[in-house]
């Protein structure tokens, strides 16, 4: 296995977890000129979403949506909002994965990736692994 297909390539996005994703939105159009997309409804993944599109990466504003959010309990803790995860994107997230379980990294959930926000296989990695970060990655070929 090539140390290229395992390698984290380029920061795919940073997620902000956010109250109320319309004010997120407006905050970083009024502020930092930035050019936000639509809020989008991704029930499937229990967010509401923003898009800030860079010329780097994305900076995606979450805000629970459903009973059953999987940043519901983050915003508990963080009612204001804060950083939620950084996403790298990899080539073979099936070798990044075993890259990481034999390193003694913990990857969340079932270890089999799923299907992200962006429609490509992600898995998320245990933050106390990584200084309180969780880190999602996405499988991105180009
Ligand atoms: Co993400």
């Amino acid at each position: 296995m090539p140390w290229g297909d395992i390698m984290i390539g380029r920061i795919n996005h940073v997620a902000i977890a956010v109250p109320d994703v319309e004010a997120a939105a407006r905050q970083w159009e009024t502020g930092l000129c930035a050019v936000c997309s639509l809020p989008q409804s991704l029930p499937d993944h229990g967010v509401r979403v923003v898009f800030v599109d860079q010329p780097n990466a994305k900076v995606e504003l979450m805000e629970p949506l459903g009973g059953n959010s999987p940043i519901a309990a983050f915003l508990d803790r963080n009612p204001a909002g804060g950083m939620h995860h950084i996403c790298y994107e990899v080539a073979d997230i099936r070798a990044a994965r075993d890259h990481l379980v034999a390193s003694g990294a913990r990857v969340l959930g079932d270890g089999e990736p799923m299907s992200g926000a962006h429609g490509t296989p992600v898995l998320f990695l245990h933050p106390k692994d990584f200084y309180g970060t969780l880190i999602e990655l996405e499988e991105v070929r180009d």
